[in-house]
């Protein structure tokens, strides 16, 4: 079927800031069968499961990972098509970008928010992943996932539980696919207009090194990127890894970077900001 099953596949170039260790087990499922399969395995073994998107919200250890890595690059994750209401349904291996140049190109409005997220439509539903005012379950109608106990399940939006960052039926099972409809119509022009500008303002205020995104969740009622820029932590670095300058709220990778070194870094922002400031830094990415 094309599915693959490796041991020992390096997991850095499969994340975004280019950094850690090996996966012990990595596979490529080619079907829904094999994924809940593989999800069976893994728990009648013990071994911890880590579903890769695009790797943008990643940290992973220099030891690598103890458990198994899945990968999404089967072409039966790469749906990216029109349903008969005019939905737009997708594969969780569709990259965020191109669901939005598809809703573009179709005349849906409501996705441009997508445009500079570096993700993939699993990962964004896992983590309800945002930008720019808006946040993934904005735009989903349903979502066909396996769920904790490794049924699968469709589910429309109103059953999730989601919030900032979070959507908790998804980060306990996996999704293999979503309908994402938004209710507004456009105009391909306008909506590109608009994602070009988004594409703009992070080009301006966002670093281009190798990172994982921002580092922590935002505060409530503040910005992690502000406070950590006010305690003056941009450019502190800890071997390879450093506070970017552009934006505080990223760690970039400025060559040789260790899952160490940004750890160490993580560690620092976050006394600096419990000390100075009373405040608690969530990570966002998972480490
Ligand atoms: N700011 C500073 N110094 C900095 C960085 C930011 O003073 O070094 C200030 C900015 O001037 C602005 C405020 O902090 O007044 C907010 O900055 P920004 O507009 O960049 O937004 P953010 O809250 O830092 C959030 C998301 C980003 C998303 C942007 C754009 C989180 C943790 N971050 O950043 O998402 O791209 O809005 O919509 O919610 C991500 O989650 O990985 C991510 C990059």
């Amino acid at each position: 079927t094309g599915a693959v099953l490796r041991l020992g596949e390096p997991l850095a170039r499969k994340t975004t800031i280019g950094i850690g260790g090996p996966a012990r087990f990595y596979a490529e499922p080619a079907t829904e069968a094999d994924v809940a399969y593989l999800l069976r395995e893994a728990k009648s073994l013990g071994l911890p499961v880590l579903p890769l998107g695009r790797g943008s919200n990643l940290i992973v250890a220099d030891a690598g990972f103890d458990g198994l890595a899945l990968g999404f690059r089967h072409e039966t994750w790469q749906r990216l098509e029109l349903d008969p209401e005019g939905r737009i349904v997708a594969g969780t291996g569709v990259r965020l970008k191109q669901l939005c140049s598809f809703a573009a190109k179709n005349g849906l409005g409501g996705f441009e928010f997508l445009e500079g997220i570096p993700g993939t439509v699993g990962g964004s539903l896992r983590m309800n992943a945002g930008a720019m005012g808006g946040w993934t379950f904005d735009v989903v109608a349903e979502v066909t996932f396996i769920d904790a106990s490794g049924a699968l399940q469709t589910w429309p939006r109103e059953r999730f539980h989601f919030g900032y960052r979070q959507c908790r039926e998804i980060a306990q099972g996996l999704a293999l696919s979503a309908v994402f409809a938004s209710g507004q119509s456009g105009e391909s022009e306008s909506i590109r207009a608009r994602m070009d500008s988004y594409a703009g303002s992070r080009k301006e205020s966002q670093p281009r090194e190798p990172s994982a995104g921002c580092i922590f969740k935002n505060p409530e009622g503040g910005h992690a990127g502000r406070i950590i820029d006010e305690l003056g932590l941009k450019g502190l670095r800890e071997g390879g890894a450093e506070v970017s300058a552009v934006h505080a709220n990223f760690i970039v990778n400025t060559g040789g970077a260790t899952a160490a070194d940004v750890i160490a870094l993580v560690r620092r922002i976050r006394e600096t900001a419990r000390r100075e400031r009373g405040v608690e830094l969530e990570p966002e990415v998972l480490l």
